[in-house]
């Protein structure tokens, strides 16, 4: 090797490690197992970087509900112009909005979205976006529970105390953060925030969180007639998948098995919940943020015209659940659906009778703890009914025989029960409400039967 060679060498031995001292975390990093041993599926965290974000992402208190007689009046016998919260009492509508004004417009006030104290007048065009806000946030908290659980959300969930929220986006991907660039590359090489600051394509949004595209990079099917998993779509998947872990401050084993993307088997539950957000960003973009456009000043709208639209991270920023998990969203019960059906939800709840005996029965194949289809589809029906009869707690209890090595299969016994109760979790039901039982062996020979989960009502 020539020694200017050797030198240019060295030179870019020195630039490597700049470019890496730029990439480099320092220690402690904190790992913990979400998976099998030897597949990788560890979450790892910085905890420095961790008390940061717990900082910025704590719920503000909630002020007491105001006690009503069950006569006290409306908001509609009062008001003039209340479309939305008629049905709520005047005490409580005053509440919301003091409320709304400290998670949206803390420093503007009131008149951010009433002119001049002029509560009936209809001029601004922030109020009847903030009408269509309510209208979104109670679709959100009854219709996608199988998404936001029984956290739910409130507007302080996506604006943190900003008329507009941090972290939204426009078709085209302009002022997604990006960076600057020239000439078309389908929005490519040019690290975007929105897609983790890979050099993935950074506007994979209209086509999956506002179109239904297939999220898809392997073709089911052989003939190209209909294969759907072009190189576009591998790239906006992948740009998509960027995206999702970024929002939610996780890598991808968070909701894969990476030893195969693609299969549902194996994947955490988590990847189902998410199966959910994808389908709720939809409909919210589609029946609620795109037709705002109208509404919305120019100076409010994308570079290609369109309304501001949201995605993961427009709620989650940056952590798992958003705001910790935080349940705000019960203390304002007006938010968690049209106000007849919330206000009377829980008399209605009652009426149907509460779930009595076993409620459900998950069997597994030999030697595993993952959930079949129908596995789920049992655990799903399960959460329904726990989630309308909130006071109900269940027992899981996981079964083995003794064929075999016995103290293995008590422990295969266990991994399905805790398998069941995070799938149960992820569909909304509190833990505090899920009682694990030791696992138990049933006599008698290894049927399908004794390879099951069984979920109770506990007495
Ligand atoms: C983020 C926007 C927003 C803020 C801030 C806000 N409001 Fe409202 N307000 C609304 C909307 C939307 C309605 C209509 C609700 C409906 O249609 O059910 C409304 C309606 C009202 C009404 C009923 C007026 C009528 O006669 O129709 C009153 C009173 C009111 N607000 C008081 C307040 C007060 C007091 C504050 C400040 C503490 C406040 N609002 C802050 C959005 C807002
Ligand atoms: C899922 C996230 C989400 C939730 C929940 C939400 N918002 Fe919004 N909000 C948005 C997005 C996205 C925009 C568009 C941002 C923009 O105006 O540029 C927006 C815009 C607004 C604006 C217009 C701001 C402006 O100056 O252009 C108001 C007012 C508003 N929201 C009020 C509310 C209220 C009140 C609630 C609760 C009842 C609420 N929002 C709940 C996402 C949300
Ligand atoms: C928050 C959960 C979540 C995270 C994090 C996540 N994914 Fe996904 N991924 C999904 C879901 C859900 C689907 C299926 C989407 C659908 O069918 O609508 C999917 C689909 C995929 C597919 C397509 C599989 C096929 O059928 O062709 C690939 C590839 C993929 N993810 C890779 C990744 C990679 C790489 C990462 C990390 C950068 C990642 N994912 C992070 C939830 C996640
Ligand atoms: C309207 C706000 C909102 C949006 C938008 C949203 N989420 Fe969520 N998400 C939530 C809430 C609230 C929870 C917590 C639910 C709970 O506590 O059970 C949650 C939970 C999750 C979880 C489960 C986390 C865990 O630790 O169990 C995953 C995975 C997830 N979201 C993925 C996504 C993905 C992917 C997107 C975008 C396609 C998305 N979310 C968009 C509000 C949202």
């Amino acid at each position: 090797m020539s020694a200017t060679n050797r030198r240019l060498l060295g030179l870019a031995g020195l630039g490597a490690a700049f470019l890496l001292a730029g990439c480099w975390e320092r220690p402690p990093i904190e790992s913990v197992q979400r998976g099998f041993r030897g597949t990788g599926m560890v979450h790892v965290a910085n905890p420095r970087l961790e008390a940061a974000k717990f900082a910025a992402n704590q719920a503000p208190e909630s002020s007491p509900r105001i006690e009503v007689e069950p006569n006290a009046p409306l908001a509609k016998d009062v008001y003039k112009n209340v479309k939305v919260l008629g049905d709520l009492d005047v005490g409580n509508f005053t509440r919301l909005m003091a409320a709304m004004t400290q998670w949206v417009a803390p420093e503007q006030g009131c008149n951010y979205c009433h002119k001049d104290g002029n509560f009936e007048d209809e001029s601004l065009y922030t109020k009847h976006v903030a009408r269509r806000m309510l209208q979104m946030t109670q679709t959100v908290n009854s219709k996608w529970q199988n998404h936001v659980g029984a956290t739910g959300v409130t507007c302080y969930t996506c604006h943190r105390g900003q008329p507009v929220p941090s972290r939204i986006w426009f078709k085209d991907g302009e002022g997604l953060e990006g960076g600057v660039f020239a000439g078309w590359r389908y929005g490519q090489n040019a690290p975007a925030k929105s897609v983790g600051l890979s050099s993935l394509p950074k506007e994979p949004f209209s086509a999956y969180l506002l179109g239904n595209g297939e999220i898809r990079v392997g073709s089911a099917k052989v003939l190209p007639s209909d294969h759907v998993a072009s190189i576009q779509h591998t790239e906006w998947t992948y740009a998509l998948m960027m995206h999702f872990s970024d929002s939610l401050g996780v890598n991808c084993t968070f909701c894969h098995n990476t030893h195969n993307f693609a299969t549902w088997d194996g994947s955490p539950p988590t990847r189902a919940v998410a199966w959910h957000g994808i389908r709720m960003v939809r409909a919210l973009n589609n029946e609620y943020l795109e037709p705002l456009g109208p509404t919305y000043p120019k100076t409010a709208l994308g570079p290609a015209g369109d309304a501001p639209k949201a995605y993961c991270a427009t709620c989650h920023k940056g952590l798992n659940k958003p705001l910790y998990g935080a349940a705000m969203a019960k203390n304002y019960p007006e938010l968690l659906g049209p106000i007849p059906v919330a206000v009377r939800q829980a008399p209605a709840a009652a009426a149907a009778a509460p779930p009595t005996g076993l409620l459900g029965k998950i069997l597994f194949a030999v030697g595993k703890n993952e959930l079949s289809g129908e596995a789920m589809q049992t655990i799903d029906a399960a959460a329904k009914a726990l989630v309308a009869h909130p006071q109900v707690k269940v027992a899981i209890s996981g079964y083995a025989d003794k064929t075999g090595n016995a103290a293995k299969n008590l422990e295969l016994a266990k991994a399905r029960a805790f398998a069941v109760r995070d799938a149960l979790k992820a569909a909304g039901v509190a833990e505090d409400r899920l009682l694990m039982k030791k696992p138990e062996f049933v006599i008698g020979g290894a049927e399908a039967d004794a390879r099951r989960v069984e979920i109770n009502v506990a007495e």
